[in-house]
This record gives structure tokens, C-alpha cells and sequence, in this order.
């Protein structure tokens, strides 16, 4: 079983901020750092950090050579991705002093995938293997047909959620993993077990995983319901802890592992996470998160 994952790499500019800012406000940073992310490259590299193989399918701009430099460090697979003229994406992103995060995204050349690379890439795939998916790249819509159509397994992390989402026929995804605001979002509802009664009612035969901040994630597949606490450590930036989460959640699907042992492993590395700066950086190794 090969695994897919077709998304966007960016350049995250990570601003400490004492708040985040409001409308019309002017605020002097503490810092300003730039790193590696992308909810794509950071998914991929969570599940080769986490042991699994990833072949990353994207595209990069000119300026890109520092996710290929990434790709190769961490052992993904960067075959699939196209680099054109033109700017990569990029985020501006403000860290408060609760490690609350706010992200504004420039798609860059994220958004200019064509049909014949998302054919030529999904052609190297076969029916059973996993694509990994988010809502960071254009024509996902056509990228989830046609890794349908080939009978590969769609996962999908429904982030950021936009229009663009209505348009994809999700009936075809056979996994969600997404947070609270996403659920809401997809759902109108805001509570954890009506996010997950309602996606079960529209998607009965997908499988969901829900993540809940600080009251931890819940595993759905039909009507059984596995919750996993989370474990506490003293945030310091929370961005790519849904990531994280991903990555090591297919890591554990792929060898074959009981939910429960992938559950309380994705708790660990997240929570990992939280506890560092940075996206794609700031992803604990297996032997880390094991040693918890
Ligand atoms: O999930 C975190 C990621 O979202 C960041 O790395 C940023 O690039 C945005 O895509």
C-alpha cells in the first residue's frame, strides 16, 4: 500500500505577538521567524518522521528550493512535485502569548496545479493505496474523482474549510480527520458528538476523526465512538499539531494498529508538537513520541 499525500508546501512567516491583532490595529511583534510548513509538507513529514514512505505531490515556485532541501532531510518522496516561475505559497502567521495562532495564506503556486499533473501523478498509483488530502491547493474537486476513479483509499483534512469544499463530491472520501471549527463548519453544529452524529448521518460509510483541543479527539466509524484525552504540556505554538495529528494517525492505519494505540500515539506527538515554534520542524521523530 503506497501513500499519497497531494498538497501545498508553504513558507510560514511566524510573528510572537502579545494578541493577535484586531481591525485597524497597528502591533510591534517580539519576533519574527521564518519556517518550513504547508498543511501538506507538514502532514508528509509527520508520516516519515512517524517510519511511513510519502510520495508529496505539489507544486512549488521558484523560490522552492528549501522544501525539496526538506523532502530529501526528511525522507519524503519529492517526485511529484513540479516547481514553475512564480512565487511559492507563503502564510504570514501571529503567535500569541497563549500560543493561540492566526494564519492568512497567500496559495502562491499552490494553486496552480493542472489536470494533466494530477493525472499524471494519480497514474502512478493503484486501487488500495491512500491519498491524503486538505483544502490548500486548487482542482480538488478534480484530484478527489480521479484518485476515486483509480480505487484509492481518500483521506481526507477538510483545512482550511471554504467553497471550494462544496464543490468536491464527498461521499467519495472514505476518512475525515478535522478539528472543532472545521466540524462546525461542515456540520453547523458546534458541540463534539453532534459534529460527529451529523457527519454520520451524511456520510455513513466514512470513518471521522475529530480533533478537540484540549478535550482531545474522538474516533467515529459507524456507530462506535473511541475518545482519546489529550496530554498536557505547556503549549508555546500550536501551529501543525492538527499535522501532526494527521500524519501519525495514517502511519498507524497503514501498519495495521488497533485505534486505540493510534489515537493515544497521535496525542503524544501533537502534543509534542505544541510544545516547540515552527511547523514542519517542530514534529517529533517515532522514537520520541515512543519514549513518552
Ligand atoms: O497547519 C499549519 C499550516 O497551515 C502552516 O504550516 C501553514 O502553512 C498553513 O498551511
Amino acid at each position: 500500500m503506497k501513500v499519497l499525500n497531494y498538497g501545498s508546501l508553504n513558507y510560514d512567516y511566524v510573528y510572537q505577538v502579545d494578541h493577535i491583532l484586531v481591525g485597524g490595529e497597528t502591533l510591534a511583534s517580539f519576533s519574527m521567524e521564518m519556517h518550513l510548513g504547508g498543511k501538506g509538507l507538514n502532514q508528509s513529514i509527520a508520516l516519515a518522521k512517524a517510519g511511513i514512505p510519502v510520495y508529496h505531490a505539489g507544486t512549488i515556485g521558484e523560490d522552492g528550493q528549501l522544501f525539496l532541501d526538506a523532502c530529501n532531510q526528511y525522507g519524503v518522496n519529492s517526485d511529484f512535485i513540479r516547481q514553475i516561475p512564480g512565487k511559492s505559497g507563503h502564510t504570514i502567521i501571529q503567535v500569541d502569548q497563549q500560543a493561540q495562532n492566526c494564519i492568512m495564506l497567500f496559495g502562491g503556486s499552490n494553486h496552480r496545479q493542472t489536470k494533466e499533473q494530477i493525472d499524471a501523478v494519480i497514474s502512478h498509483f493503484e486501487k488500495g493505496d491512500i491519498v491524503l488530502l486538505q483544502n490548500e491547493v486548487n482542482d480538488l474537486d478534480y484530484i478527489i474523482d480521479a484518485a476515486f476513479a483509480k480505487g484509492m483509499m481518500i483521506v481526507l483534512n477538510p483545512s482550511p474549510y471554504n467553497s471550494s469544499l462544496e464543490k468536491c463530491d464527498l461521499s467519495k472520501v472514505s476518512c475525515f480527520i478535522l478539528n472543532e471549527i472545521e466540524g462546525e463548519q461542515m456540520t453547523g453544529e458546534k458541540e463534539g458528538n453532534a459534529i460527529l452524529d451529523c457527519l454520520l448521518k451524511k456520510y455513513p460509510n466514512a470513518k471521522v476523526v475529530l480533533t478537540l483541543g484540549v478535550a482531545g479527539s474522538y474516533y467515529q466509524e459507524g456507530k462506535k465512538r473511541i475518545h482519546q484525552p489529550v496530554y498536557e504540556v505547556k503549549a508555546v505554538d500550536t501551529t501543525a499539531a492538527g499535522d501532526t495529528f494527521t500524519g501519525y494517525f495514517i502511519s498507524g492505519i497503514v501498519r495495521g494498529e488497533k485505534i486505540e494505540q493510534i489515537l493515544e500515539r497521535c496525542a503524544k506527538a501533537s502534543a509534542i508538537t505544541v510544545s516547540r515554534e515552527g511547523a514542519a520542524d517542530s514534529i517529533p521523530g517515532l522514537d520520541e513520541v515512543e519514549s513518552v
